[in-house]
C-alpha cells in the first residue's frame, strides 16, 4: 500500500468547516483501497497570529515542505481587526507558501455542471481552465511608498515578469491545451497599456506556439475578456494569464459557473520539487463563518484535483462524479431544502462510497 503524507491547513473563517468535509470525502474515496492518507494538521492563520505573533515560521515551512501535498481551506481574519490590515496573513501565509514552494501554475478549472443555477440565462457548454501565473507579477511585493501620509505620497507597486517565469507557465498552458479536446489557448493581458510585461508575454506565447501547431491561439485584453466570460464563456478552453488578472478572472469564472462555493484550484509545482497545494478559490468568508452555511463543494473539488495530481485519477473521477450527482440533485425538489456544510459533505461522501460499490462489481 502507498502512504501519502498530506499537510492540512484549515486556516480561518469557513476554512476549517470546508476542510473537514473535504477530508471526510478523501477518507470515503480511499476506504478499502491501497492508498492511505496520513494527514497532519497545521494550525496556521489569523487565530494563531493573534495568539502567538507567528504567521509561518521557518520550522512550519520546513515541516510542510516534507509532505506530499497540501490541502488549504482559507486564510484571512476579521477584516475589521486593525492588526490584520494589509493582508498580513494572506501575504505571510498563503503567498509565502506559493512562492516558497514555487507554485508557478495556479490552475483554476471552470465548468458549468448540469443542474447548476448559473446567473447567465444560457451559459452554454462552459468548460475552461485558467492557468494563472503564481509566483510573479504584482504579487511579488516589489514596491514601496515615499512621503507616506503626506499630500505628496507616491506609492509604487512593481509587477515583476521574468522570461523564465513567463515561459514555464506558458509552456504548461500549451501542454494542457494540447491534451484537451478543444486545443485552444487564449492569452489574456493588457498589452495596450502594460507594454513591457505585455510584450514579454505576447512574444513568449508566439514563440512557444510555433512548437504547438495543433493549438489555436488568440489574445484578449483583460477588460474585453470579462465581457466574453459573461457573454459567451463557452468560447474559452485554456486561458493563460498573469497573477493578478488570473485572480480577478477566476472569481468571475466562479460566479458565472454557479457560485464561488464550487470553484476549485491547485497551486502546482509541476516539477515535483515541492508539494503542490490545493484550495478553494474562495476566502474565509467572515460573513458566514461558524454557521455551517458554507458550501464545501469547492474544497471537495480541490481534493479531486489533489488526487489527480498525486496520480490517483480513478479516485479523482469518483469524487468529481459524486459532486456532479450531488449538484444535479440540488436542482431537484428532493434536496432543495437548505443543507448545512456537513450535510453536503456527508451526502458527497456517501455518493463516493456508492460509486465504489457499483464500479467494483
Ligand atoms: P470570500 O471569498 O471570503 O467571500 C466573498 C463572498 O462569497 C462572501 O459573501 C462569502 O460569504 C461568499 N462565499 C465564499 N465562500 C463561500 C462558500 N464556500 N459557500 C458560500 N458562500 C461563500 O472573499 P472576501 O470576502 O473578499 O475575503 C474574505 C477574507 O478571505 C479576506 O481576508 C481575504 O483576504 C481572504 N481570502 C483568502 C483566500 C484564500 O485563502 N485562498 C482567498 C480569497 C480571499
Ligand atoms: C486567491 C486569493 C488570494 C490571491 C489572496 C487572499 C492573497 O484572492 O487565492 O484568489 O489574491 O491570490
Ligand atoms: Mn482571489
Amino acid at each position: 500500500s502507498r502512504t501519502i503524507r498530506l499537510a492540512s491547513i484549515p486556516g480561518d473563517g469557513i476554512g476549517p468547516e470546508v476542510v473537514s468535509e473535504a477530508l471526510k470525502v478523501l477518507q470515503a474515496v480511499t476506504e478499502g483501497g491501497d492508498t492511505v492518507f496520513d494527514v497532519t494538521e497545521f494550525s496556521l492563520g489569523a487565530g494563531r497570529f493573534t495568539a502567538t505573533g507567528d504567521i509561518l515560521t521557518d520550522a512550519d515551512l520546513e515541516a510542510i515542505s516534507g509532505h506530499d501535498a497540501i490541502l488549504l481551506g482559507a486564510v484571512g481574519g476579521d477584516p475589521r481587526d486593525p492588526a490584520l490590515r494589509g493582508g498580513i496573513i494572506e501575504r505571510g501565509l498563503l503567498l509565502k507558501l506559493r512562492f516558497a514552494l514555487d507554485h508557478y501554475v495556479n490552475l483554476r478549472p471552470t465548468k458549468v455542471y448540469p443542474g447548476v443555477p448559473s446567473p447567465l440565462s444560457d451559459p452554454g457548454a462552459v468548460d475552461f481552465v485558467v492557468v494563472r501565473e503564481g509566483t510573479e507579477g504584482p504579487y511579488v511585493g516589489n514596491g514601496g511608498s515615499l512621503r507616506t501620509g503626506t499630500p505628496h505620497e507616491i506609492a509604487n507597486e512593481v509587477s515583476v515578469n521574468t522570461a523564465y517565469g513567463v515561459e514555464r507557465v506558458v509552456r504548461y498552458a500549451f501542454d494542457l491545451a494540447r491534451k484537451r479536446p478543444a486545443h485552444r489557448l487564449t492569452l489574456v493581458h493588457k498589452t495596450n497599456v502594460l507594454v513591457f510585461s505585455g510584450s514579454l508575454w505576447q512574444r513568449t506565447v508566439d514563440a512557444v506556439a510555433a512548437e504547438y501547431p495543433e493549438v489555436a491561439v488568440d489574445y484578449q485584453h483583460v477588460d474585453a475578456a470579462t465581457i466574453h466570460l459573461v457573454a459567451d464563456p463557452a468560447r474559452f478552453d485554456v486561458i493563460v494569464t498573469d497573477n493578478l488578472f488570473g485572480d480577478i478572472l477566476t472569481d468571475l469564472a466562479g460566479a458565472i459557473s454557479g457560485g464561488i462555493g464550487l470553484a476549485a484550484s491547485g497551486n502546482i509545482n509541476p516539477d515535483g520539487a515541492f508539494p503542490s497545494m490545493f484550495e478553494p478559490v474562495h476566502g474565509s468568508a467572515p460573513d458566514i463563518a461558524g454557521q455551517q452555511k458554507a458550501d464545501p463543494t469547492a474544497a471537495i473539488l480541490s481534493t479531486a484535483l489533489l488526487l489527480d495530481h498525486l496520480g490517483l485519477p480513478e479516485e479523482s473521477i469518483r469524487v468529481t462524479r459524486a459532486v456532479e450527482a450531488d449538484i444535479e440533485g440540488r436542482a431537484s425538489a428532493s434536496t432543495s431544502g437548505h443543507r448545512s456544510t456537513s450535510e453536503i459533505g456527508d451526502a458527497i461522501a456517501a455518493a463516493v462510497s456508492s460509486i465504489t460499490a457499483s464500479s467494483s462489481r
